[in-house]
């Protein structure tokens, strides 16, 4: 068996007092479209500018195809990428540009450049100047260089972010195309919609910790089974939720009583409920929306999901 294209364990980068990234683990497969997503500020850029070697971690390790990126220059073949936005002089072509960083770059980059344009439909623009590109055009002659080194392992951090919805379409069907051509992928976003429909996995990244690591479905299963509840006598019915079997994270949202529970528990429930005469005035489904969850694994203190799938949750900080 070859060695993972991501395998980062215990990573940590201190700024002074400020700790960016605070012990990240996690598993990129061969194949993957891995999302890691966070809100602004969350260690999103710090965690890949360690992967990709441009900065050393304080603590822990990367390995990109079992070898360290920091180690030798040789260690980042077959891995391309960039952080923040890619840059370019915006006088030069967009061709010129590729071909200068596939001059720097060697290794065949240059029998390259015009694959590399066409694949993010840029080969019509070639000739033009990139400083007359727009936000979007940028980000996708950015890949096309990272292409340049005919990478098995892309890094890319925020390729949507500021682009309009044409433009995040685009995006995302040229990462489905070279995921589908066997690329894999690891790319950042702070908007879990923008990544939802490509990616198979996810590491949701709050104040450098990874709250949630795992697929999407196993996501979508936190986000679909909680309920609400009001009745004529909340304390009592909250102390039978929480004897009731199969009634599971139970809490107090807004006035209601919240809590997880497949159908048929949430039926003894009801039923539990009449027979110590307490009331239902509401109980309904929530509708969560994944987007919801991710704002509660971001923002709130974290959110309990329970599946067949690996979890990481953090407890309350
Ligand atoms: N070179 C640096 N010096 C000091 N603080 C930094 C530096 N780089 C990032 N940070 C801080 O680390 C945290 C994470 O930043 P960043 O990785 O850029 O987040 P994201 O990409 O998720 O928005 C932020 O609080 C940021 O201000
Ligand atoms: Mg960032």
């Amino acid at each position: 068996m070859s060695a993972p294209p991501i395998e980062v364990r215990g990573l940590v980068k201190r700024y002074g007092e400020l700790t960016a990234v605070d012990g990240v683990e996690l598993t990129v497969q061969a194949g993957d479209v891995y999302g890691y997503l966070g809100p602004n500020g969350a260690g999103k850029t710090t965690s890949l500018r360690m992967m990709l070697g441009l900065i050393s971690p304080t603590e822990g390790s990367v390995r990109l195809f079992g070898r360290d990126p920091h180690s030798t220059v040789r260690a980042l073949d077959g891995v391309a990428g960039f952080v923040e936005a890619p840059a370019f002089y915006p006088y030069l072509s967009a061709r010129r540009n590729l071909e200068l960083m596939a001059a720097y770059d060697g290794y065949g980059a240059a029998g390259r450049v015009d694959f590399a344009l066409d694949t993010v439909e840029l080969g019509s623009r070639a000739r033009d100047r990139v400083g007359g590109f727009s936000h979007g055009m940028r980000q996708r002659l950015g890949i096309a260089a990272a292409l340049l080194r005919a990478p098995k392992l892309l890094l890319l951090d925020e390729p949507a972010t500021g682009l309009d919805p044409a433009g995040m379409r685009d995006m995302r069907r040229l990462i489905r195309r070279l995921a589908d051509d066997g690329m894999t992928v690891l790319l950042s976003s702070h908007l879990l919609a923008e990544v939802e429909e490509l990616c198979n996995r996810v590491a949701v990244l709050r104040r450098g910790r990874i709250v949630y690591e795992g697929t999407i479905a196993a996501l979508a299963r936190g986000a679909a089974a909680s309920y609400r509840l009001a009745t004529t006598d909340d304390t009592r019915a909250r102390e039978i939720c929480l004897a009731q079997p199969g009634i599971d994270a139970v809490s107090t949202e807004h006035g209601h009583i919240v809590f997880t529970g497949e159908e048929r528990a949430v039926a003894e429930l009801s039923r539990a409920l009449v027979e110590a005469d307490v009331l239902i005035h509401e109980l309904a489904p929530q509708t969560v929306t994944l987007e919801d969850l991710f704002f509660s694994l971001t923002e709130g203190d974290g959110v309990v999901l329970d599946g067949p799938e690996p979890l990481v949750v953090e407890s309350a900080s």
